[in-house]
């Protein structure tokens, strides 16, 4: 597959698509409180998906059965929404959402602290993690190259101790919500695939306390740490453009917003 680079017209579509995913992710993250359960998490982005009038991108993809993922503390990715997963004080949550809005895809994914408790450790994975994504955001400039993206979170990451996932890596983001090329959260600044404007990719990395490997569960989605160390994970998906990165799944101003 060839990648598609998207006209200002479709950039205004995606961009739309963006802001009605970063809108329901507010509501899912505002409801991540203890006592809820990650099937509750679930019904509240169903109900976002109803008002919004947006089309899950999860929902039978692959046969996925849920419109989002929840990955409770050494889940990375993938976790299903259950009925009996009760969120308790101080659990670290990935909330990863994507949905279609007339034809074009958003895809976004944050990790939170539930409750107001935290430790250092985990704050510290977490706010790792979210900055390995600024970094990476930075490097979207017309010219750099897709290795600087991986190496600015890389990079990032493993100075603070902590090791990025391979197994999984970001996708360019258009009519679906995987096209070409892949963006792996790893590289070498100046290798790769240059950049250019109206390039649309999903950024999302992955990022362990302890070591890279990962197990799937037997439910074929589930993806944890092999050591069961703690995992966060955030995504945006952003538009390449002449000024840098618009960040269409964020309602905040960026480089490249008009
Ligand atoms: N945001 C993820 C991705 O980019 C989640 C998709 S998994 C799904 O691949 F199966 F639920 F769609
Ligand atoms: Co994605």
């Amino acid at each position: 597959m060839r990648i598609k680079y998207k006209s200002r017209d479709e950039i205004l579509k995606l961009r739309a698509a963006g802001l009605a995913v970063s809108e329901i992710l507010d509501d899912v993250c505002a409801a991540a409180v203890p006592g809820a359960t990650t099937a509750d998490l679930d019904r509240v982005a169903a109900d976002g998906i109803g008002r919004l009038k947006v089309k899950s991108a999860f929902l039978g993809y692959q046969g996925y059965p849920a419109v989002l993922c929840t990955s409770v503390n050494e889940v990375i990715v993938h976790g299903i929404p259950r009925e009996d997963e009760v969120l308790a004080e101080g659990d670290i949550i990935g909330i990863d959402f994507g949905s279609y809005l007339d034809g074009y895809c958003g895809d976004s994914a944050r990790t939170i602290v539930v409750g107001g408790k935290t430790t250092p450790e985990k704050q510290k994975l977490v706010d790792t993690t979210r900055e390995s994504l600024e970094k990476a955001i930075e490097m979207c400039y017309p010219g750099n190259r897709l290795g600087d993206i991986g190496a600015a979170v890389q990079n990032w990451a493993e100075a603070q101790g902590y090791s990025v996932v391979k197994d999984f890596v970001g996708h360019g983001v258009g009519r679906q919500m995987h096209e070409d090329p892949p963006v792996p959260n790893y590289g070498r600044s100046g290798h790769g695939k240059r950049i250019k404007s109206g390039l649309v990719i999903a950024i999302e990395p992955m990022v362990n306390a302890g070591a890279q490997h990962v197990e799937v569960l037997d439910d074929e989605w589930t993806a944890l740490t092999k050591d069961r160390s703690m995992s966060a994970h955030f995504e945006h998906t952003i538009a390449i453009t002449d000024n840098g990165p618009w960040v269409l799944t964020q309602a905040a101003p960026s480089p490249g917003s008009p």
